[in-house]
């Protein structure tokens, strides 16, 4: 029988199996990239500025998305905390995505505006300052450290590139906005920027 054909043959089973399976995920990701809703900007969208985009990559260098999530999911129980839950729409700009999992501390997806830029600098600091039961490591270190200015101009044209309204004059003054920042500053700007597309009034 043709079946016992393909229960005998290990490799030929892993191939249907394959095949089979990817049905589904074709039928479940395919429409994903046709559909406005997941591939076109929320209305009040903008680019991060040359700053907040360095930003960004302090985040990312010092780990901070393995701590905090940036998805509100659509349950009441996030959106009382957070705020609007998040949709693709608002990461239509953003390479790679950290929407994460993880959450050993809270999701940071609509913190922007949450807290003053002095809180965010003392709690980066030392977070012990601010939250006393805190178990968010110090890092310290970001007020000593300078941004390289050097590399921002051609970091904003990748994103560029890769589908991001710079215009050149922003990648021509990408250089000069960042020159001589801390990566405190620039981490706080970002964090600054988060969440803004969708307002919730709540
Ligand atoms: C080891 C896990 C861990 C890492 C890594 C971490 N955090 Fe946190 N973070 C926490 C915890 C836990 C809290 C909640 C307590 C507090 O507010 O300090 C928190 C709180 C926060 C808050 C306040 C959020 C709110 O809504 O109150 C911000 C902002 C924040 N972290 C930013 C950062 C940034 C930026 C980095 C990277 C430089 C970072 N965190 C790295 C665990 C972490």
């Amino acid at each position: 029988m043709k079946h016992d054909t393909i229960e005998q043959n290990i490799g030929l089973m892993g191939l249907l199996i394959v095949i089979v399976i990817s049905f589904g995920g074709l039928a479940e990701i395919v429409p994903l990239f046709f559909l406005k809703d997941t591939t076109e900007p929320v209305e009040n969208l903008k680019p991060y500025t040359a700053l907040q985009l360095e930003g960004r990559d302090v985040y990312i260098k010092e780990g901070c998305h393995t701590c905090h999530s940036q998805m509100i999911r659509p349950f009441r129980s996030e959106t009382e905390r957070y705020g609007h839950y998040s949709v693709a729409g608002e990461s239509v700009w953003e390479h790679p995505f950290l929407w994460g999992s993880k959450r050993t501390g809270p999701d940071l997806a609509r913190v922007g505006g949450r807290y003053s830029d002095e809180w965010h600098r003392v709690h980066l600091l030392n977070p012990r300052d601010v939250v006393p039961e805190s178990n968010m490591p110090a890092f310290t270190w970001l007020d000593d450290k300078m941004i390289n200015a050097e590399l921002t101009a051609s970091k904003l044209k990748a994103f560029q590139i890769m589908g991001v309204p710079y215009s050149d004059e922003d990648i021509a003054n990408a250089k000069a906005s960042v020159n001589g920042k801390t990566e405190l500053e620039a981490v706080v700007a970002y964090l600054q920027s988060l969440g803004h597309a969708i307002k919730d009034k709540r």
